[in-house]
């Protein structure tokens, strides 16, 4: 079966967040059910010297008036097709915000390209190679289903969604510039209170939906995680499935981690307080018996961030540490820093993305805070579980049916691996740092829950059969066959 995928980052290549973690990881799980997939990814700045001194497989002369050029690479194990509009793609800056931090002006035009080009793939623009099944990831590439119908194309599609908070939502002004005719601008299409919605659209038009987990998939059916589009969803729920995000275990794996100080398994997790001494020692934290706690995330009002000032005091007067890595809404960073400026030596905040430290947080953590206000279905919580690092969350989404809580029952049953709480307040949190530097306080209980955190498997494989499954649906219903899955690029 022949696949294209459609992103706006993926692992290792772009990533600003699980979006890539997801897009990079799923093709190569997909695998093992015969399924190939190819990415279709923006030719960012940083990307192109994979495209130096390269043919293109084919140029698109007229693509909403900018001409484009389609590269087959092969990196990372990964196949994939790379978009090259420099006039749109090579730039500085992330895929989204430019150098200043401020979201790139034309980005509806930018992802809207991507979109149209995936489209045409679709349509068969390219020779010799023609997906089976296209797979669109969030409103960046949500408008290919829309381009897909205007060409007639049946090719399938599934739309996933991994975060609804974002919808790339621009005035109505622009829907001849993304080269779409006005029988379009209605309310069973793009049409969102007079503006065009790019996600709205790909709702719309997709065969079928996912969430990246079944708690979201039905939060989102509500007003308060609808984010507006609850209607819309509610429409369509017959089309709607959850489906648990995975992680590469080949990448997360505490056994066999470059970037660790010392590695570790279920057998030697002791060796853990090694690369707890390495993190402390860096960041200027104590070296005593208190639990590490830890979070990497991105520092926003979603993940719960603002919360964290406050808890912080619950930890470190309870005897804990506090490490934060992250970046994001400045007033958050700048409150973080001032009650690390308050707790010399008991709470350190790196601001600033960098993997490997994500890394080495989980290798040296007593526990991952993740205190999101919603979260579809959230990564580092997952890592978290493999690294042993027991996960303190609140109850929602992803974190909700991945985390077992340490309750009584759960605990007697040997199936707790962290601790929750609702609703998401500060207060919730607080309590719930107070269970965990409760159980801490236990050796013996503490490394039970370790252990069993780290049994929880959470690889891709499940997730992975279920995609597979849902894709081989979709090709029958169409009355297609699919293709035997060896690329012939
Ligand atoms: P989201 O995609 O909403 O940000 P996820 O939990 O799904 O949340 O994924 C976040 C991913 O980004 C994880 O791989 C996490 O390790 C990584 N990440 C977040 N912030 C940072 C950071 N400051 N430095 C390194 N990695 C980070
Ligand atoms: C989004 C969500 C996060 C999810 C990730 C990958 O960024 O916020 O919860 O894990 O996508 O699906």
């Amino acid at each position: 079966m022949r696949v294209l995928s459609v992103t706006s980052e993926i692992f290792p290549l772009i990533k600003t967040g699980g979006l890539a973690d997801v897009t990079g990881a799923l093709p190569k799980a997909l695998m093992r059910f015969g399924i190939a997939t190819r990415t279709l990814v923006p030719a960012y700045a940083s990307l192109r010297p994979m495209i130096r001194d390269r043919r293109p497989l084919m140029e698109f002369e007229d693509l909403l008036g900018e001409t484009a050029a389609l590269y087959a690479v092969q990196a990372e194990g990964l196949d994939l097709f790379l978009l090259d509009a420099p006039a749109l793609f090579d730039r500085p800056g992330g895929p989204y915000i430019n150098a200043e931090g401020k979201d790139h002006e034309d980005n509806w035009r930018r992802f809207a390209l991507l979109s149209l080009a995936a489209a045409e793939i679709a349509s068969g623009a390219l020779p010799g190679w023609q997906p089976d099944l296209v797979h669109t990831h969030d409103w960046q590439t949500a408008l290919t289903s829309v381009y897909m119908r205007e060409r007639d194309c049946r090719v399938p599609v599934v739309l996933t969604i991994h975060n609804l908070a974002f919808q790339g939502q621009f005035s109505a002004s622009l829907l001849h510039a993304i080269g779409l005719p006005p029988s379009v601008f209605t309310t069973d299409c793009l049409e969102y209170y007079n503006d065009i919605c790019f996600l709205k659209g790909g709702l719309m038009t997709a065969d079928l939906i996912t969430a990246v987990s079944p708690t979201y998939a039905r939060e989102i059916l509500t007003k308060r995680f609808g984010m507006g589009l609850e209607g819309v969803l509610s429409l369509r729920r017959n089309k709607l499935w959850g489906i648990v995000n995975g992680i590469d275990s080949e990448i997360w794996d505490p056994a066999n981690d470059p970037h660790l100080f010392a590695r570790f398994d279920q057998k030697t997790i002791g060796l853990k307080r090694l690369n707890k001494m390495e993190l402390q020692n860096r960041f200027g934290l104590q070296n005593d018996d208190g639990p590490l706690f830890a979070a990497v995330t991105r520092l926003t009002w979603q993940k719960g961030m603002d919360m964290m000032a406050e808890a912080a005091d619950e930890i470190i007067h309870g005897g804990g540490k506090l490490f934060i890595l992250g970046q994001g809404d400045q007033a958050i960073e700048a409150a973080l820093h001032a009650v690390a400026e308050r707790y010399p030596g008991r709470m350190a905040v790196q601001i600033g993305y960098d993997e490997e430290t994500a890394h080495r947080v989980h290798g040296g953590a007593d526990s991952i805070i993740q205190p999101s206000r919603f979260e579809p279905c959230g990564l580092t919580q997952l890592y978290a579980l493999r690294y042993g690092c027991v996960p303190v969350v609140s109850r929602t989404g992803g974190l909700a049916e991945t985390i077992i809580d340490a309750n009584d029952a759960a605990l007697s049953a040997k199936a707790a691996t962290g601790f929750q709480f609702h609703p998401v307040t500060t207060d919730g949190l607080r309590h719930a740092l107070r269970r965990a530097l409760q159980a801490y306080a236990s050796p013996k209980e503490w490394r039970r829950l370790q252990i069993q955190a780290m049994r929880a498997n959470y690889s891709w494989e499940r997730s992975a059969e279920r995609y597979s499954n849902l894709y081989a649906n979709l090709i029958r219903q169409a009355g297609g066959r699919p293709t035997a899955s060896k690329l012939s690029l």
